[in-house]
C-alpha cells in the first residue's frame, strides 16, 4: 500500500496528498447538499440515516503542521454541521439520527481510527458508531441486514406520525 495511506501503531499520521484533499472536499460538499436537499420540509422533525464507510482508513492525516480529517471524520462532522445549519430559524427542531459504520481490513488502521475518535471525545461504546475490522465485502451482508431492519422500523413510525424518513448512504471512498 502507498505510504500515504499507512496508519501505524506509533500514532504518526500519514501525510495527505493533494488528490485525497480534493476527494474529501467532494465528499463534504456532497453531504452538505444531500442534507440540505432531503430536509427541505419544515414539518419534518427527524431524519434517520445510516452512513457506511467501507474503506475508512485511520481517520486523519497530517497536512503540514495541521491535522486534516479523513473520511470517517468528514461524515461525523457533516452530520454535526448539518444539524446546526438546518435548525437555524426552524420553529420545529430537526433531529438527525445518524448511525455510522466504519470498516477497514488493516488492524492498525482500525486501531488508529478508534484512537482518533477517542481523542475527539467519541465514546468507545457509542451505540451510534461501529468501527469494524475486516474486508468490507465480508461485513456487507450484516450491514445490509441492519439497514433493512432500521428502514422497516422507520416505515412503521412514518405511518403513525409525519416526519421520520430513513436514508442510507453507502460509501466507497478510497
Ligand atoms: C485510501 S485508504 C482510506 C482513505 C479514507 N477513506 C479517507 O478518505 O480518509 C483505503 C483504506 O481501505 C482499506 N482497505 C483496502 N481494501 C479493503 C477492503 N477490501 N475492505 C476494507 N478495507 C479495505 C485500507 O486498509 C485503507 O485503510
Amino acid at each position: 500500500m502507498a505510504t500515504n495511506f499507512i496508519w501505524g501503531p506509533d500514532g504518526n499520521l500519514p501525510r495527505i496528498e493533494e488528490h485525497t484533499k480534493r476527494k474529501l472536499d467532494v465528499l463534504k460538499n456532497y453531504l452538505d447538499v444531500y442534507f440540505d436537499t432531503v430536509v427541505r420540509n419544515p414539518a419534518q422533525d427527524r431524519l434517520n440515516i445510516t452512513l457506511v464507510d467501507g474503506f475508512s482508513g485511520g481517520g486523519a492525516y497530517s497536512d503540514g503542521n495541521d491535522t486534516r480529517a479523513g473520511s470517517p471524520l468528514v461524515l461525523l462532522n457533516a452530520v454535526e454541521e448539518a444539524t446546526v445549519r438546518l435548525n437555524e430559524g426552524r420553529a420545529k427542531p430537526l433531529e438527525i439520527n445518524a448511525r455510522f459504520i466504519f470498516v477497514d481490513d488493516e488492524r492498525e488502521h482500525v486501531a488508529a481510527l478508534k484512537r482518533e475518535l477517542r481523542g475527539r471525545g467519541y465514546k468507545e461504546n457509542d451505540p451510534q458508531i461501529s468501527v469494524l475490522e475486516g474486508k468490507f465485502v465480508e461485513h456487507l451482508p450484516t450491514i445490509m441486514a441492519e439497514i433493512t431492519q432500521t428502514q422497516r422500523k422507520g416505515r412503521c413510525q412514518s405511518r403513525s406520525k409525519m416526519g421520520p424518513r430513513t436514508g442510507v448512504k453507502l460509501g466507497h471512498w478510497v
